[in-house]
């Protein structure tokens, strides 16, 4: 269904079906939405539903993997493994030669969140999707330490929310990974008579503010929970996608 509609846009713009319309000269952030959406609705959605990550979303996590092609994604709290699913679905899709490493707190860790038996369940047995068990910062900072700076990567912070460990996972990875592009989960901005937690928006913009002119910022505007992907400077230029 989703496929007819996006070939009906493809014929009036006198496109033939599963054309890929592609700005090869684009300066900026832009992936190919029309591909994406089909990609998100037909093969994402059914997987991996529209909770916690909502439509645009998904297109924001799905667009950063196919605009980056990083060959590893670092991504924390694991949880059941819906972010790694759809980092691993979209790296599968587009062909993209791509390793997730997963990270959640340990067993006996206390979180209000923590997965338990459930940890990882929708990656379980995915050859390119490895778990670990520990801090997201520390054990993906170990892993990605003696890579090769031109090496891209993808960081994916989704871990406890609050400002002073975003903060910190933000600002650690700008100092130690300059060149790898960030998206943070849950930064739509509340008024503080909302009562929402601020705390995701607020190191965003602090660790902004710590890092001056060195990334570019997109984020969804729409509603909650709100995504922001962070973009360093050189991974902006022409060619990438
Ligand atoms: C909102 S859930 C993540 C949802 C997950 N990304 C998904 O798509 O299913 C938050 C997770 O982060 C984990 N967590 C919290 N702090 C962490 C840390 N410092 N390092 C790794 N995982 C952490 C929690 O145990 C919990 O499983």
């Amino acid at each position: 269904m989703a496929g007819r509609v996006v070939n009906r846009f493809r014929a009036l713009l006198g496109r033939s079906p599963g054309e890929a319309l592609v700005n090869a000269t684009c300066s900026e952030f832009e992936v190919n939405k029309w591909v994406l959406s089909e990609f998100v609705l037909q093969d994402l959605v059914p997987v991996v539903g529209i909770h916690p990550f909502p439509l645009d979303e998904l297109l924001l996590m799905a667009g950063a993997v196919c605009r980056f092609r990083p060959r590893h994604v670092f991504e924390w709290g694991t949880n059941i493994g819906a972010s790694a699913r759809i980092f691993f679905e979209t790296a599968r899709r587009f062909c993209l030669e791509t390793e997730i490493h997963s990270i959640d707190l340990p067993d006996d860790a206390d979180h209000v969140e923590h997965p338990r038996k459930r940890r990882g369940i929708l990656v379980r047995g995915r050859k390119s999707v490895r778990l670990y068990q520990g801090d997201g910062l520390e054990v993906s900072l170990r892993l990605s330490r003696d890579l090769d700076p031109s090496i891209p990567l993808l960081f994916f912070l989704d871990g406890d929310h609050a400002y002073e460990s975003v903060f910190s996972e933000l600002t650690g990875i700008m100092e130690k990974r300059p060149g790898a592009a960030i998206l943070v989960h849950d930064t739509f901005y509340q008024s503080p008579d909302s009562g929402y937690n601020t705390g995701p928006w607020r190191a965003v913009e602090d660790a902004l503010r710590a890092f001056p002119r060195c990334y570019a910022r997109l984020s969804t505007q729409t509603g909650l929970p709100g995504m922001t992907l962070l973009i360093p400077d050189a991974a902006g230029s022409v060619g990438r996608e």
